[in-house]
C-alpha cells in the first residue's frame, strides 16, 4: 500500500523502522513515532497550529549558545528532566535523591579546605553546612567530594551578574577521615529561571510563574560509589509547593536553624542573624545491584 489514511500512518512510519540494527533505538523510535501520532490526532491539530510548534522549537535552538541551553530549560520546564532523573535514580535505591543540574553549574570550581567560606563578597545572610557523606550501608566515606554551587541571597549566580567574571558562592569540599565536610556560605532565596527566550515566552502563555525555591546545589562523589547530583533546599522557602522545574524532592528539603548575632560555629564573632544546617548525604556503592522496584512496594 503506497497511500496512507489518518490512522495506517503510523504504522507504516513504524515499519521503515525494519532494518534498524540498533534494537534500543528501534524501540525508542516506535514509541515516540506511536505518541506523537496519537498526540496529533487527539487533539486534532491544525496546520496553522504544527507551523507554530516548528517556529517555537527553532527558537529553541536559535537560543542556545555555549553559554545558554534552551533545550535543557524546555525539558526542565516541561518535567522531562526530573522525570528520566526520577526513573533512573529511584527514590528507593538509598543514596540521595538526584535532581536537575541546571545551567549555572561551572566545572573546575577550587577545591577548598574544610570550613572555608564559599561566599566571600557574595550577598546574603551567611549559612554554615556540616555533615557527612555515607555509604548506604552508613559507612563514613572519607575523602568524599561536594562539588557545591549557588545563587546569593538575591536570587543571581555569579554567571549572572554583570560585570562579575570570576566564580562566586562556588568550591569543591572533601569530607575527613570520618566522612564530615563542614564549610560556610549563604542562604539561597528563591529565583526564576531564564524567562528572556522562547522557554520564558511558553511560561507566559501556561499562565506559569518561573520561580525556583530556595537551593544549594552539590554533585557528591566518592571512591567506589555512584555519585549524586543534588541539592539542599531551604525549607520554608516560597515555591517549594510549584518549583518552576519540578525538581523538588522532600527528602532533600533541610531546616535552616537561625541563630542571633555572635559567635558562629567556627567561633569566629558574626554581627549578623546567621543559619546553620545540617545534612548527610548517602551514596549507593558503584557494584551494587540496582534495587528491585517489587521489594519496595512500587509497583511491577
Ligand atoms: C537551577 O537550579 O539553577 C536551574 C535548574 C533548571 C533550570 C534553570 C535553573
Ligand atoms: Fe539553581
Amino acid at each position: 500500500m503506497r497511500e496512507f489514511d489518518e490512522k495506517s500512518i503510523t504504522q507504516a512510519v513504524i515499519e521503515r523502522l525494519a532494518a534498524c540494527q540498533d534494537p534500543r533505538f528501534a524501540r525508542v523510535m516506535t514509541s515516540l513515532v506511536t505518541h506523537l501520532h496519537d498526540f496529533v490526532r487527539e487533539v486534532n491539530l491544525t496546520e496553522s497550529e504544527w507551523f507554530t510548534a516548528i517556529q517555537f522549537l527553532t527558537e529553541v535552538g536559535q537560543a542556545c549558545t555555549d553559554k545558554r541551553q534552551e533545550f535543557i530549560l524546555l525539558s526542565d520546564t516541561l518535567g522531562v528532566s526530573v522525570l528520566v532523573i526520577t526513573l533512573n535514580h529511584p527514590a528507593h535505591s538509598g543514596s540521595v535523591e538526584s535532581t536537575v543540574q541546571g545551567p549555572f553549574y561551572w566545572e573546575g570550581a577550587p577545591e577548598l579546605p574544610r570550613g572555608s567560606n564559599l561566599a566571600e563578597g557574595v550577598k546574603g545572610e551567611p549559612a554554615f553546612y556540616s555533615g557527612r557523606v555515607l555509604s548506604t550501608d552508613g559507612r563514613p566515606l572519607p575523602n568524599a567530594l561536594l562539588d557545591i554551587w549557588s545563587g546569593d541571597g538575591e536570587g543571581n549566580y555569579d554567571m549572572q551578574i554583570p560585570g562579575e567574571t570570576g566564580m562566586k558562592a562556588r568550591g569543591r569540599i572533601r569530607t575527613d577521615s570520618e566522612g564530615c565536610y563542614w564549610f560556610r556560605s549563604i542562604r539561597p532565596t528563591f529565583y526564576p529561571v531564564p524567562t528572556d527566550g522562547p522557554v520564558g515566552q511558553m511560561l507566559r502563555k501556561m499562565a506559569r510563574h518561573p520561580y525556583r525555591p530556595g537551593h544549594v546545589h552539590m554533585i557528591v562523589s566518592a571512591p567506589g560509589h555512584l555519585s549524586a547530583t543534588t541539592h539542599l533546599f531551604v525549607a520554608g522557602s516560597q515555591y517549594l509547593d510549584s518549583d518552576a522545574v519540578f525538581g523538588m524532592k522532600e527528602s532533600l528539603v533541610a531546616e535552616f536553624k537561625r541563630h542571633p548575632p555572635g559567635p558562629g560555629p567556627d567561633g569566629e564573632p558574626l554581627d549578623t542573624p546567621f543559619y546553620t544546617v545540617s545534612y548527610d548525604f548517602r551514596l549507593r556503592p558503584a557494584g551494587a545491584a540496582a534495587p528491585d522496584k517489587r521489594e519496595q512496594g512500587a509497583g511491577s
